[in-house]
């Protein structure tokens, strides 16, 4: 979130514009009638939220749904991560660019502290979340890229998964170019001439990750190749904002307004909106980008409205 736009007097969503709990309940409730069984919530920063837990508890709780999961930045995860856990967390996912201070301080706008982070980790590692605690790690060329062993390396046998995400054109600000990727086939070589690795099957149709484990036992990574290996057609998720707009795809331009279904009309709407939102989707960005298709000035929803 760039600082000269979100500055101090920048007018943030006033508590009535975003959704309540209880609505967020109730598009889930309705999304878990259709067959959702995956929830995730991630932001924005999704622990600035005031009772996170009591969401998470709520959310869990839902017939039909088998999976809560959370990204975050991590810095402020040690001081919530056993009373996200009680509420029923299943899975952690926290963001980490770099093991080198300097980076890590650059590439998180001089606002956060890498001991911190590190330590929410193995905080949230220690809890044994039930699904286990995974890494977000975004390579940008001339960036990261050379800390990328060395990352690895403290994470070696310490049951923690780190994922490689292809650096995306998500929202318009962040000045992709296509020369800044690292995709994720240049990585395993690098990674391979240290850690022999050998491929694991997907866990289910449509995983984003391809995962591999280290061959001498030191556990498992993954790569997700949103750029070189696009998987839209794959792709099952929805994003709900917190003010209750819904997309399809990451690289929207646009939403639905469930806001207004929500505080003005019954669950049978919200179903019906719901519903066609999902049948009329027809986003295939990732696939329109590596066709060399896709149109470079569409304004893109950013990347902290619309989640990770
Ligand atoms: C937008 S963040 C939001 C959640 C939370 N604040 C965090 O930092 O994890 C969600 C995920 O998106 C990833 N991400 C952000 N910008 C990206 C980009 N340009 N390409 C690929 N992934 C990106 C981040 O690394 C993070 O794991």
């Amino acid at each position: 979130m760039p600082e000269s736009t979100y500055h101090e007097h920048f007018r943030f969503l006033e508590a009535r514009e975003r959704l309540s709990f209880d609505e967020i309940e109730r598009v889930a409730c309705v999304a878990a009638s259709f067959g959702v069984t995956k929830l995730r919530l991630t932001g924005g920063e999704p622990l600035l939220r005031p009772q996170l837990p009591e969401l998470i508890a709520r959310l869990a709780a839902i017939p039909g749904i088998e999976d809560v999961a959370l990204t975050t930045n991590g810095v402020l995860l040690e001081r919530h991560a056993a009373a996200l856990k009680q509420a029923g967390l299943h899975r952690i996912t926290v963001s980490l660019d770099s093991l080198d201070p300097a980076i890590f301080a650059r590439m998180s706008g001089g606002r956060a502290q890498l001991t911190p982070v590190l330590e929410s980790i193995a905080s949230a590692q220690a809890l044994g979340f039930a699904g286990g605690v995974k890494l977000n790690t975004v390579v940008q060329r001339g960036v990261n890229d050379e800390g990328v062993l060395d990352l690895l390396d403290y994470f070696r046998n310490t049951g923690v998964v780190v994922r490689f995400i292809e650096y995306m054109d998500v929202g318009n600000r962040n000045g992709w170019e296509r020369e800044d990727v690292v995709t994720s086939r240049d990585l395993l070589t690098r990674i391979v001439t240290r850690w022999p690795l050998e491929p694991l099957s997907p866990h289910y149709r449509g995983e984003v990750a391809k995962r591999y484990r280290y061959r001498d036992g030191a556990g498992e990574i993954g790569f997700i190749s949103s750029v070189s290996e696009p998987f839209c057609g794959d792709c099952s998720r929805a994003r709900l904002s917190s003010e209750g707009q819904i997309y399809t795809c990451l690289f929207a331009t646009k939403g639905t307004d469930l806001r207004r279904i929500l505080r003005e009309e019954d669950d049978a709407a919200l179903q019906k909106a719901l519903a066609q939102v999902w049948r009329d989707r027809t986003d295939r960005y990732s696939e329109e980008r590596a066709e060399r298709r896709a149109d470079k000035a569409r304004g893109k929803i950013e990347m902290h409205y619309i989640g990770g």
